[in-house]
């Protein structure tokens, strides 16, 4: 393949959008829209610009959930991605219902599939990345809704449909998986 450079600020080549739930300090619930994340194991990783009220928040509140969004509640992603508690209650704003979790402080969305309910260990802000703040937190539970699961309580990996965030410093888009269309890890080999 014959390669350009190119100049672009960023380059965002295909990340899950994802929505971050949390109780403010005054016990409010709020959420994010977020696509920078990546996790392995029991560890999550998340970028945020440093100014944004659901960081902030989530840096004296600690708990937090990773709700997994579909193509059905692109409106919602849309606005949550749009507007800031620092000025909104934004769950007042959509048709997303807050539910407490059973085992940390925060809620979780019901209109999301995949919940992934985590606590904040660590923050991490350089002067060499001016504006931006990267968090690390701990998984304590995932949370998966019956339809995705199979009969032996495996994800039914072919059904999970999330929507990828793609684009450069122009302009990004939604792209949508479909569902049903996956081949096995290593089937190829
Ligand atoms: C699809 C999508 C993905 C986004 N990804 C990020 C992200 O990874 N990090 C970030 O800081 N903001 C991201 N944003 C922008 C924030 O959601 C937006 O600035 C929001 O208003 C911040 O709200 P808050 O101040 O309540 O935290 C994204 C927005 C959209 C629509």
């Amino acid at each position: 393949m014959e390669k350009i450079n190119v100049d672009y600020k960023k380059l965002y080549y295909g990340f899950p959008v994802i929505l971050i739930s949390f109780y403010d300090k005054d016990g409010n619930p709020n959420v994010t829209t977020l696509s920078s994340s990546y996790t392995l194991m029991d560890m999550v990783i998340l970028g945020f610009g440093s100014n944004g009220y659901a960081v902030n928040q989530i840096k004296e509140v600690k708990d937090f959930v990773i709700n997994v969004p579909d193509k059905s509640i692109m409106k919602e992603i849309d606005l949550c991605g749009a507007k800031s508690g620092h000025e909104y209650k934004k769950f007042d704003m959509v048709n997303l219902t807050p539910v407490k979790s059973k085992i940390i402080n925060a809620p979780i969305i019901e209109e999301c599939s995949i919940a992934i309910e985590c606590t904040l260990t660590d923050v991490i802000e350089r002067d060499y990345y001016r504006g931006i703040t990267n968090i690390i937190a701990k998984i304590k539970g995932r949370c998966i809704s019956k339809e995705y699961i199979d009969a032996s309580g495996q994800l039914k990996y072919s059904e999970v449909d999330n929507v990828l965030y793609v684009g450069d410093d122009k302009n990004k888009v939604y792209r949508y998986t479909q569902s049903g269309i996956s081949d096995d890890a290593k089937s190829f080999l």
